[in-house]
This record gives C-alpha cells, sequence and structure tokens, in this order.
C-alpha cells in the first residue's frame, strides 16, 4: 500500500502540482495549508505533531523564503517533530545560489531522516503568478540588475523531480539543481512576453536603490522588500547564477520545459493582458 505524503505549501506554486502529481499515480496525500482542517501554519506550531500524524515522508516549501531570519528554526522544529512523528523522508525546496538558505538545508541534512534538497533557480511563473505579474499588467517593468541572466525554471519540472524524489529512495542524500535550458536577461524576457501579447511592454532598467525606494513609496512592508531585494542583490548578483544545469535531465530523462513552452501555456490562461486593452 501507498504510504501518506504530506505537501506544505499545498495552494502554492509547486504545491498543488506535487499534490496533484501524487494522486493521479495513486498517493494518499495530507494537504499543509492554512485552509485545511487542521490548518497548518508556519506560525503555529501547536498542531505539527497532528499534522505529522502517520506521514510516511514530506513536502517542504517554507514562506516566505529559507533565507529569512526565523527560518532556521522553524525548520529545525519541524524536523524535531517528523523525527518524533517517525516521518522518514523529508524533501525541502531551496534556491538556488542562495547561501542564506543553505543553514536551513543543513538543517534537513542533518536531522537523521532521508531527504532531498531541491534548489531552483528562478520560476518562470514569478511572470505570471507572483510579484512580476502587475508590472506586466501595467506595460511598464522597472528592475534592478538588467544585465543578469537567468535560467528560469518550469515550476511544473520541479513538481516532478519532487514527486520522483518523494516516490523513489535512488534520490536520498542528493542536492538538484534545477534550472531551465536557457539563461535570461529581464529585457529579453519582457521582450518575448510582448511579442507573444501584441502588447506594448517597457523594460526600464533601474538601481538596486532606486528599486528599494519603489518597494518603501508603494509601502511594501520592511521583511518583504528586503526579501526581495536580497533574492535580487545576491542571487541574481551572484558568480555561477546563470549557469544552466542538467538535473531535471537526468532525474526525469527529459528536456526541461522550455520558457517558449511556458509563455504557450500562460497566454491560454489570458493573465498578461491589460484590462485596457481587451477593453
Ligand atoms: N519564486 C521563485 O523564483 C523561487 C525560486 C527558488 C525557490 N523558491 C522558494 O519556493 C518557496 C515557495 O514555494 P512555492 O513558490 O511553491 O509556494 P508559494 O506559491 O510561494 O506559496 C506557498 C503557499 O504557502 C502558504 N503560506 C503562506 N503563508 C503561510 C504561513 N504563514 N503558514 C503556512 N503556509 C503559508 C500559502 O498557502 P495557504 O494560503 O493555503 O496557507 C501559499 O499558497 C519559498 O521557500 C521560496 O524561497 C522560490
Amino acid at each position: 500500500m501507498k504510504k501518506e505524503i504530506l505537501v506544505l505549501g499545498a495552494t502554492g506554486k509547486t504545491g498543488r502540482k506535487v499534490v496533484k502529481d501524487l494522486e493521479q499515480i495513486g498517493y494518499p496525500v495530507r494537504k499543509g495549508s492554512r485552509t485545511e482542517n487542521p490548518s497548518f501554519d508556519w506560525h503555529n506550531r501547536d498542531n505539527w505533531p497532528e499534522i505529522l500524524q502517520g506521514i510516511h515522508s514530506m513536502y517542504v516549501t517554507y514562506q516566505p523564503d529559507l533565507a529569512v531570519p526565523g527560518a532556521s528554526d522553524a525548520i529545525s522544529h519541524l524536523m524535531d517533530v517528523a523525527r518524533k512523528k517517525n516521518v522518514k523522508k523529508v524533501v525541502i525546496l531551496s534556491g538556488k545560489g542562495e547561501v542564506e538558505a543553505q543553514k536551513c538545508e543543513q538543517i534537513v541534512a542533518n536531522s537523521g531522516l532521508d531527504y532531498t534538497l531541491v534548489r531552483a533557480s528562478w520560476f518562470m511563473q514569478n511572470f505570471s503568478e507572483s510579484f512580476l505579474l502587475d508590472p506586466i499588467i501595467a506595460g511598464e517593468i522597472a528592475l534592478p540588475q538588467a544585465t543578469a541572466k537567468v535560467p528560469y525554471v518550469h515550476t511544473s519540472d520541479i513538481a516532478e523531480v519532487v514527486v520522483q524524489s518523494l516516490i523513489d529512495d535512488s534520490h536520498n542524500g542528493k542536492t538538484y539543481e534545477l534550472t531551465g535550458p536557457q539563461a535570461m536577461t529581464f529585457s529579453e524576457v519582457i521582450a518575448k512576453i510582448a511579442s507573444a501579447t501584441s502588447r506594448d511592454l517597457q523594460f526600464i532598467p533601474i538601481s538596486l536603490e532606486e528599486y528599494a525606494q519603489g518597494m518603501k513609496a508603494a509601502g511594501i512592508p520592511d521583511d518583504y522588500a528586503w526579501l526581495i531585494n536580497y533574492l535580487f542583490r545576491e542571487v541574481l548578483g551572484s558568480k555561477g547564477s546563470d549557469l544552466i544545469s542538467t538535473d531535471i535531465e537526468k532525474v526525469l530523462g527529459k528536456d526541461p520545459r522550455s520558457f517558449d513552452q511556458y509563455i504557450e501555456e500562460t497566454l491560454m490562461q489570458g493573465v498578461w493582458q491589460n484590462p485596457v486593452s481587451v477593453m
């Protein structure tokens, strides 16, 4: 009989695909979300033993990011509960080039549980399901690190690697770096989306300082602004952030999805249309 798997962040960009893929191949899945009953919340540890009861393995996506202060304490506590509840395996989502997240990765690696570390590059879906969507809808995308090339990865590829890591012990103890097949600058990405949507999208290169000032002026909370600034400064600015990995191919035996494929799928969802231009 297939053993139950817990997915934390089950409604998120990768978690909901992991849930769907696991259910499709017949695994019982417990969804970790603040909307489930019992509800899973990183800020309320009281019911974690209940949520982990009877779980064989789990996928962990931390909110908002493993690099933020407090993340290592939460992951450490989760690993303690997991050990006590006899959970066998953890697959955790981390960020490629995120040195600050490695403390949490080490906590998982030293937990005594079987584990797989999945370090993903920036997601393609950041342009359609996250903070880069609003500027695209507005038609003006002002971002720092204009010359940085990013090998954006598709969340469906991440989910497929996570599922294999959860169900196949040959992935135990491994660290995978997941990227798409092509590294691109923001202006290259915006040009592709503009061409596909037939919209006039302006990419405006700005400095990290201007970007930080813009977040402050927009009333973005300090901790979230710190994280976004960290991701631009440290992750996109780091040596090797543009390197393409072949780990998706190694794990799945097929090529990673391309940015063009992502654009094609996202066009069908209609999320990139400027409300004014549709009227
Ligand atoms: N975006 C990127 O480019 C990128 C790249 C590499 C790594 N990552 C990592 O990916 C992780 C996020 O994974 P994801 O993108 O799959 O998820 P996501 O789309 O960011 O969202 C995950 C879910 O987290 C839940 N959540 C929010 N606050 C919560 C809280 N206080 N307690 C419990 N759950 C909470 C929400 O679910 P409910 O509302 O249902 O509770 C949300 O649907 C982060 O750790 C990030 O560092 C992201």
